[in-house]
């Protein structure tokens, strides 16, 4: 079922998805060379809980942690570990939180270091590419426009975006309908109206966009092994735009 959220509403999910940008940065400025993705998860941890809102991630559907932490070929779902961050590294890092029983979600990948050109590319390509996405947001947009947006771009630059994992709908729950995929056809899919809350999320693989699971029932890696960036934000449809609630 989709939702359209009453003007309370929104301004709750404002509230929890400002508390997951706070979160986002203060990782950001942890994230450095020789630092666990542990310790990053235990600053995100302990930011959210102080704000008085729930880690989302953690315990959903039994994720052990409340933060995912994607390095390099990891595409997303990364689970905190005693891996220290090298330089070199692309972070990504997937945060939510619940706030008054609405929820907040939104990615950013950061640079560790020098990471040379193509992974700079890459994230500033994901990160753009969502940007390049928002423009065809309005009351009645299709999804299919948005995905065409995302896509379009994402290609133009010479990498793909991954089919496997998708966007979606977000208010009381984490994922609600629709599923908001980051490629698509114009003109194609249902129309987005005007209180809609959905989360967007490119994931952009600099090589083919086929992924895999590891063992451990999380971590998505890409299948050729090279990096991968994943960049999103929390956004309201609005009657002739969006309004993004976690910037
Ligand atoms: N933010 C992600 C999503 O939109 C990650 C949630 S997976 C979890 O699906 F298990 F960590 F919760
Ligand atoms: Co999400």
């Amino acid at each position: 079922m989709i939702t359209v959220k009453t003007s309370a509403e929104i301004a709750l999910m404002r509230a929890a998805n400002l508390i997951v940008r706070d979160t986002l940065e203060k990782v950001g400025e942890a994230v450095k060379a020789g630092v666990t993705s542990a310790h990053l998860n235990k600053i995100a941890h302990d930011y959210i809980i102080s704000q008085g809102a729930i880690p989302s991630f953690l315990g959903y559907e039994g994720y052990p942690a409340s933060a995912c932490i994607s390095v390099n070929e990891q595409v997303v779902h990364g689970i905190p570990s005693d891996r220290r961050i090298e330089d070199g590294d692309i972070v990504s890092v997937d945060i939510g939180a619940i706030y008054k029983g609405y929820h907040g979600d939104a990615a950013r990948t950061f640079e560790v270091g020098a990471v040379g050109e193509l992974k700079h590319k890459l994230v500033e390509v994901t990160k753009q590419s969502f940007f390049e996405g928002i423009k065809v947001l309005r009351d009645g947009a299709r999804l299919g426009d948005l995905g065409h947006a995302i896509q379009s771009y994402a290609e133009s630059n010479g990498f793909s975006v991954v089919r496997a994992l998708v966007g979606h709908g977000i208010g009381t729950e984490m994922h609600e309908d629709p599923q908001v995929p980051n490629y698509g056809e114009q003109g194609r899919g249902m129309r987005l109206r005007a209180g809609m809350t959905i989360a967007i999320e490119p994931m952009i693989n600099a090589g083919d966009y086929a992924v895999r699971q590891l063992s451990d029932g999380w971590t998505v890696v890409t299948v050729d092994g090279k990096p991968s960036a994943h960049y999103e934000n929390t956004v309201v449809i609005t009657s002739d735009g969006c309004d993004i609630l976690s910037l």
